[in-house]
C-alpha cells in the first residue's frame, strides 16, 4: 500500500541518482576471476525407467487427502545410488475437498491435496510427466533449481515457457544439479499455485553435511489458506482504488491439515470438520529429528515455534548452516528452514505452532484463525491434546526475515569482493481512480507476454536484432515493452548487485530464479552508500528467497553464471500477479544457440494456452 511522503521521494531521487553514478564507476572494475557457484557438469545419468509409485493411502472417507506419512523421508533412501532418471506421472484435476472442514474446489495432483513428495539425489534427472485434465492451463516451476542448460523447464509462464493447455501433456526433464537440501515445486501461472498445485522437492547428496545427528527426517509444509479459489479473489484485489488491500487468508494449514470452526462459516460456504484433524508428528523418544519447513502459502509470513523445545536451525533454502539455536523462527512465503528437534523422553506431547503475522494484513476479519497447530508426540501413549506452554517471548509485529547476520553457511563461499554491476530497483505499488492496483519494479509493471520473453530473446539474438544484441549489461529498453517487461541483459560471469528499495508498506519475499545469491544486507529505511565498500563478503548467508521489509531495503549479490532468462519477483501470489516481476537475460551468446523444444512450441501455439491465466489485458484500464 503506497503512502509515500514527499521526503521519501526526495531521498529516493537522490539515492537513485547516486546509484547510477556508482553504476558507471563499477563498470570500470572487472574482476579477473570469479568463484563460480556452479562447477562443470558431471557424467550422464543412467536410464532406469522405474516409475515412482505413490505412497500407500489410508482413505478414512477422504479420498482426496494425501496421507502425510508420505512426507516422512524414507530411512532406506540410497544417497549413494548411481545417477539415474526418476520418473513421476501426474494428472491434474479439480477436486472438491474440505481440508479444514470448509468445502472448496482445489487443484490437485493425482487427485490429492497437498502435492506428492518428489525426491532425487544430486546429479539425478527428474522426469515429470504432467497431464492437464483441469479446465485451465497451468505450468510447474521447480523452486530453487538452477535449470542449468534447461531454461525451458523452468516453467515460468511468459518468461521461459507457455502454460500447458487443458487436455495436453508436458514432460519436464531436468537435472538436480549442483544443489541439495529442501526445495519445492509449484504452479507458475497466475495465482493458481495457491489453489493446491505445490509440494516438496528434496535433493539428497552425500555432500550434505549437517552439523548434528538426527534419527528421522520429514517435511512440514506451512501455509496461509483461503476458502476461495484464487481467481475468485483476484478481481477485487486488482480493482481500482483498492489501496492494494490483499485478500486476507481465512486460516493456516500444516501439511494440508487444520480444523476450522464451522460455527463461523456462513452461506454459501459449507463446513463439516468432523474428519478434519491437526497434523501429528510422531517422533521417536530420546532421539533428535529433522523437520524441513517450507512456506507454501500465498501471502502470510508465519511465526513457527515448538513448545518447550529449543531447536537448531541447520538449513536455509538448501544451504546448510552452522547449527543456530532458537526457540522460534519466522518463515516467509517460499522460504525453507530445516531444524533439529532435540531428544525428549517417551510419553510427552507438545504443540507445534504456526501463526500468521496478522499485523501485515490489510484488515483482520473476525473469523480469522491466525494460528494452526500440529502435535509433536513421543510415543503413541502421549496425550492427544498436549498441555505444553507456548514460549513467552513475542514474535514481533513486523513482517521481515529473522536476523540472519549470525547464520553462516557450513560450507563457506566467499562473495566476490566487488560487483561488476549495481542494479538499483525500487519496488512500489501504484493505484488510483480508473487504474488497477499494480506492482512495479521501477517503471515496469509486469504482464506475462504471450510469447515468452526467452523465445523472443532467442529469436532476436539469432537474427542479429540490434535491440537484443547490442545492449550490454543493461536494461533492454527497445527489445521489450518497458511498461510490461523489465529485462536486464547480463554477460555470463558478471557479478551483480541488486539493491532494492521498497516504497511500499508491505513486505516482499523476493525470489531469483536460476541462481542463489548472497544476502549482503537488509534493513529498514535506506541503504547508506557510505557502507558500500565495507560490506561483509566473508561467507554471508546464501539463499534463494529474501524478504524486503516495509519501507526497507535489501542488497543481494550473485554471479550471473547460468545462461537463460530468469525471473526475479515477489513471491506473494497477489504481488507477482499484480506485476512485481523483472527478468535477467544471462549469457546471450549461449542463449542464441538454443533451439526451442518441440513441446514448448506446441503449447505456445495452442489456442487455449492462456486459459484461466491472468485477467485479460483489455480488462486493464491503463
Ligand atoms: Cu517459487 Cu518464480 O517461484
Ligand atoms: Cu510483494
Amino acid at each position: 500500500m503506497p503512502r509515500n511522503s514527499p521526503s521519501f521521494s526526495a531521498i529516493a531521487a537522490f539515492a537513485t541518482a547516486s546509484f547510477f553514478v556508482l553504476l558507471f564507476v563499477l563498470h570500470i572494475f572487472f574482476l579477473d576471476s570469479v568463484e563460480l557457484l556452479r562447477p562443470s557438469p558431471g557424467s550422464e545419468p543412467q536410464h532406469t525407467e522405474a516409475p515412482h509409485v505413490e505412497a500407500p493411502h489410508d482413505d478414512n472417507g477422504e479420498p482426496w487427502r494425501r496421507d502425510t506419512r508420505e512426507y516422512i523421508l524414507s530411512p532406506s533412501w540410497d544417497v549413494h545410488a548411481p545417477p539415474q532418471k526418476r520418473y513421476y506421472n501426474w494428472t491434474l484435476s479439480e477436486i472438491s475437498a474440505n481440508p479444514d472442514g470448509v468445502w472448496r474446489t482445489l487443484l490437485a495432483i493425482n487427485s490429492r491435496f497437498p502435492g506428492p513428495l518428489v525426491e532425487a539425489n544430486e546429479g539425478d534427472t527428474l522426469v515429470i510427466d504432467v497431464h492437464n485434465q483441469m479446465a485451465n492451463s497451468t505450468s510447474f516451476h521447480w523452486h530453487g533449481f538452477h535449470q542449468n542448460g534447461t531454461n525451458f523447464m523452468d516453467g515460468t509462464v511468459g518468461v521461459t515457457s507457455c502454460a500447458i493447455p487443458p487436455g495436453s501433456s508436458f514432460r519436464y526433464e531436468f537435472k538436480a544439479d549442483f544443489l541439495r537440501g529442501t526445495y519445492w515445486y509449484h504452479a507458475h501461472f497466475s495465482t493458481m499455485r495457491i489453489d493446491g498445485l505445490f509440494g516438496p522437492l528434496i535433493v539428497h547428496s552425500p555432500k550434505e553435511t549437517i552439523g548434528m545427528e538426527y534419527a528421522s527426517d520429514r517435511v512440514v509444509m506451512v501455509q496461509d489458506y483461503y476458502h476461495d479459489l484464487s481467481h475468485a479473489l483476484l478481481p477485487t484485489y486488482l480493482a481500482p482504488d483498492n489501496e492494494n488491500a490483499e485478500p486476507v487468508p481465512n486460516t493456516a494449514l500444516i501439511n494440508g491439515k487444520g480444523v476450522f470452526d464451522c460455527s463461523k462459516v456462513k452461506e454459501p460456504y459449507r463446513c463439516d470438520a468432523s474428519k478434519a484433524t491437526l497434523e501429528v508428528l510422531d517422533l521417536e523418544k530420546d532421539k533428535s529429528h529433522r523437520l524441513r519447513f517450507i512456506n507454501v502459502g500465498a501471502f502470510a509470513e508465519l511465526d513457527v515455534s515448538l513448545d518447550e523445545h529449543e531447536v537448531s536451525l541447520i538449513e536455509v533454502d538448501g544451504v546448510e548452516v552452522v547449527p543456530h539455536p532458537m526457540n522460534r523462527f519466522r518463515i516467509n512465503v517460499a522460504q525453507r528452514y530445516s531444524i533439529i528437534v532435540p531428544p525428549r523422553p517417551a510419553g510427552e506431547s507438545f504443540w507445534l505452532r504456526a501463526r500468521m503475522f496478522e499485523h501485515c494484513f490489510a484488515e483482520i476479519p473476525e473469523t480469522l484463525q491466525p494460528e494452526v497447530k500440529a502435535i509433536v508426540s513421543y510415543s503413541s501413549s502421549a496425550a492427544k491434546t498436549p498441555t505444553s506452554k507456548t514460549w513467552a517471548d513475542s514474535p514481533g509485529l513486523e513482517c521481515k526475515d529473522m536476523n540472519t547476520t549470525e547464520v553462516s553457511p557450513l560450507h563457506a563461499i566467499e562473495a566476490p569482493k566487488m560487483a561488476d554491476i549495481l542494479i538499483p530497483l525500487r519496488s512500489n505499488f501504484e493505484i488510483g481512480a480508473y487504474r488497477l492496483s499494480r506492482g512495479f519494479f521501477n517503471k515496469t509493471s509486469w504482464r506475462p507476454s504471450q510469447t515468452p520473453t526467452l523465445l523472443q530473446a532467442i529469436d532476436g539474438l539469432a537474427t542479429d536484432n540490434a535491440s537484443f544484441v547490442e545492449p550490454q549489461n543493461t536494461v533492454l529498453t527497445s527489445a521489450y515493452d518497458i511498461k510490461r517487461q523489465l529485462v536486464v541483459k547480463l554477460d555470463a560471469g558478471k557479478v551483480v548487485d541488486l539493491l532494492v528499495d521498497n516504497f511500499d508498506d508491505g513486505n516482499h519475499p523476493f525470489h531469483l530464479h536460476g541462481h542463489k545469491f548472497w544476502v549482503l544486507g537488509q534493513g529498514k529505511g535506506y541503504f547508506d552508500l557510505a557502507n558500500y565498500n565495507s560490506l561483509n563478503t566473508t561467507n554471508p548467508l546464501r539463499r534463494d528467497t529474501v524478504t524486503i521489509e516495509a519501507f526497507g531495503w535489501v542488497l543481494i549479490r550473485f554471479v550471473a553464471d547460468n545462461p537463460g532468462m530468469w525471473a526475479m519477483h515477489c513471491h506473494l501470489a497477489w504481488h507477482s500477479e499484480a506485476g512485481m516481476l523483472m527478468q535477467f537475460l544471462v549469457g546471450a551468446d549461449t542463449v542464441k544457440t538454443w533451439a526451442v523444444p518441440e513441446q514448448v512450441q506446441n503449447v505456445c501455439a495452442h489456442p487455449e494456452m492462456q486459459r484461466g491465466g491472468p485477467l485479460r489485458d483489455e480488462d486493464f484500464y491503463w
